[in-house]
């Protein structure tokens, strides 16, 4: 857990940050990451198991820092950075539909009463906010800081990229002046999220899809089920009378969401940085592994789960020693594929169900004429349905011995 907070009692110095994270959970993510990519390459039909752990740096030391590649690894492959360097292009080159969507419904919201829907006194908590807070999560603050009749009590910011949830933290308490903290965790499996208990009234925000990226796997076929986990979760943990605004793309057109997802240099370098961190850590036993050179990305729209997939697919048959044990991959007319990632495009309906099932009251869904993304507000007013409280307790047995 990372504490972005003022001591007015301290004046030569102040703190800015307090990191707490106990050793012995600091590899947690990594670990997580192991477990998903194995899984991936052992089961082609498990899908989108890796987008969560794309939000990743390479670090600067380790085998990729000195390989021997054609290109800069550090720089080329590093999801965090890669995603950030998409992000940047896409801005540039007026090619983020998704992004602006995102932005103009949020724009849309405020200017139709959004924050005449939230509490008096507001504890803002962001999601998965990136690097996107000023174009997003800021702007609701600033009208809630604008706003005569409210206050915010505080400002955290998730994430499960380190530098992202400090980010987010600094920005807020410099630009608004009001207590910050930035918590490194996991918005879809936590749960119990590292997160101070404060006066405010606690109002999520989860833009740009997070809660979209749930995984398809043999043994959890439909997503649904693990997104509709993630808002139970995200019940209990800020408990009845929290407020959740959340956007999502409900655009099902194939056609506009392979052209919306086309692969650029950087997207695609974000998508296969899952391989480059599967050599940091060893897992891939070969340093010198060129991962651009035997992989390319590919997109479909999956009609059966309304889900943009992000594919990595082989270039050309080779043999890879992967967690000890020696894999052929094949290139050629029918080669291997891996989806790394699955966005879903769901309808209204389809959100409103999830939500109930989590113990949400919806209180208002803004949509704003041909923009497909429409921004949702819900307050968590019941305990989430038995099924999910269930599944919950299942995930948080200890596995059997065998
Ligand atoms: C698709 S980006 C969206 C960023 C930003 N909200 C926007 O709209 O552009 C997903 C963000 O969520 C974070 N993230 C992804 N999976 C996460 C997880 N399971 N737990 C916490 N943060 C996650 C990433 O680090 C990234 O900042």
């Amino acid at each position: 857990m990372l504490n972005v907070r003022e001591r007015p009692d301290q004046e030569e110095s102040r703190r800015i940050i307090n990191v707490d994270v106990p050793r012995h959970r600091s590899d947690l993510y990594d670990r997580k990451f192991i477990t998903a990519f194995l899984n991936t390459i052992d089961n082609p039909t498990n899908q989108g198991l890796l987008t969560t752990h794309l939000f990743y740096d390479l670090p600067s030391s380790g085998p990729l820092a000195s390989s021997s590649l054609p290109y800069d690894p550090i720089n080329i492959l590093s999801g965090g950075k890669a995603w950030e360097r998409h992000i940047d292009d896409s801005i540039h080159n007026n090619t983020y539909s998704l992004l602006d969507n995102d932005e103009d419904v949020i724009k849309y919201a405020i200017q139709h009463s959004l924050v005449q829907t939230l509490p008096r006194t507001i504890k803002f908590v962001s999601y998965g906010g990136g690097n996107a807070f000023d174009r997003k999560e800021f702007r609701i603050v600033n009208a809630v800081v604008e706003d005569s009749n409210r206050d915010v009590s505080d400002f955290c910011a998730v994430d499960i990229l380190e530098r992202f949830a400090i980010g987010g933290a600094v920005a807020a308490n410099r630009l608004f002046g009001i207590r910050s903290q930035g918590v490194v965790g996991d918005i879809l499996c936590n749960g119990k999220l590292a997160i101070d208990e404060t006066t405010g009234s606690p109002v999520v925000m989860i833009f740009g899809g997070s809660f979209e990226n749930t995984p398809s796997t043999s043994n959890a076929p439909d997503p649904r089920e693990s997104t509709a986990i993630a808002w139970a979760k995200m019940n209990i943990q800020h408990g009845l009378g929290s407020t959740v605004i959340k956007t999502f793309d409900t655009d099902q057109d194939p056609a506009r969401q392979e052209e919306a997802y086309s692969p650029s240099k950087n997207f695609e370098a974000f998508i296969l940085s899952a391989f480059a961190r599967a050599i940091q850590l060893g897992i891939i036993e070969d340093a010198s592994y060129d991962v651009l050179e035997n992989w390319r990305l590919k997109r479909e729209f999956d009609l059966q789960l309304s889900s943009v997939k992000l594919i990595a697919e082989c270039k050309k048959t080779h043999t890879l020693k992967i967690n000890g044990t020696n894999r052929k991959f094949l290139g050629g007319e029918t080669p291997d594929r891996r989806t790394i990632t699955l966005s879903h495009k769901w309808g209204d309906l389809t959100h409103i169900d999830i939500a109930k099932r989590a113990g949400y009251e919806i209180k208002h869904i803004y949509s704003n004429d041909e923009n497909p993304v429409h921004l949702l507000v819900a307050e968590a007013t019941k305990r989430p349905d038995r099924d999910l409280l269930d599944m919950i307790n299942q995930q948080s047995q200890p596995p059997l011995p065998h």
